[in-house]
């Protein structure tokens, strides 16, 4: 793996096209809409702020963002755009980066959290987490509920992607909740694999790091317009709180 961890150059350069769908208005405002309201007058951290996807809309509201990121390369991709300069970016790993000052709101989306692949790296996160979040704060995750009830017994991949020109493959080792994604992308006519590792965890799990972290679930949506958290919900937002006093 390089420095940048698996977001190089090369997932870099593509991050925004392979991810299109993700920019959408449509989805890009319900998450900014709920963050300007946790916000409220103070500040937020995102954690793995990538290219600025949520953070530079976030910051057009009004909102002051400070990010963390492993990746120098995504980094730059974010400073290169509009406004970009103007967002602080900490270079590091946001399971154990300080920032100066403490923030109303943090958040951790696009199953960004599964980056962590080991139990104690994501405990980490959230107490560092906690340890940024002024009292009544909030630490907001958006992330898929694991997919085990759509795999076949006895099978380990499912597909999550197919289209003329790239392909993508879940992989689960269910003993150790580990999950890669591998994504074959067909560039200037060659086949390019992308394989990046995860541990998934049940939102039970997610609300006991948060419980050893000195925070407590507020909310649990199935989406950032707060529909319903079901058996059914493919992936929940979940809002725990560190307690006002
Ligand atoms: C799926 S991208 C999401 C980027 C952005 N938050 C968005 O929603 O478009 C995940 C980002 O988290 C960063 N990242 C992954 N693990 C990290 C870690 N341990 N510490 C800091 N950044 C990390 C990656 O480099 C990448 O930029």
């Amino acid at each position: 793996m390089h420095d940048d961890g698996y977001f190089d150059e090369r997932v870099a350069a593509r991050y925004d096209d392979s991810s299109a769908e993700m920019f959408d208005p449509a989805v890009v405002d319900p998450v900014v809409d709920l963050l300007v309201e946790l916000a409220g007058h103070g500040r937020a951290l995102e954690l793995g702020i990538g290219t600025g996807r949520i953070a530079l809309p976030l910051t057009q509201r009004g909102v002051p963002v400070h990010g963390i990121e492993l990746s120098n390369a995504m980094a730059a991709r974010l400073r290169a755009k509009p406004g970009g300069e103007d967002i602080g970016v900490t270079i590091g790993d946001f399971a154990t980066t300080s920032v100066d000052g403490t923030f109303s709101v943090a958040y951790l989306v696009f199953n960004t959290i599964m980056n962590l692949t080991t139990q104690a790296e994501q405990v980490a996160c959230f107490r560092n987490v906690s340890a940024h979040l002024e009292p009544g704060g909030c630490f907001v995750i958006e992330v898929g509920v694991p997919g085990l009830q759509r795999l076949p017994p006895g099978e380990t991949i499912r597909a999550f992607h197919v289209s003329e020109t790239r392909w993508g493959l879940d992989e689960f080792d269910v003993a150790v909740q580990g999950l890669t994604s591998h994504h074959f992308t067909i560039v200037d006519g060659k086949l390019e694999r992308v394989s990046i590792p995860f541990r998934y965890a049940w939102p039970a799990e997610l609300d006991l790091m948060a419980e050893l972290a000195g925070m407590r679930l507020r909310e649990r949506w199935s989406g950032w317009k707060r529909e319903p958290f079901t058996s059914d919900s493919r992936k929940h937002v979940s809002v725990w709180e560190k307690p006002a006093v």
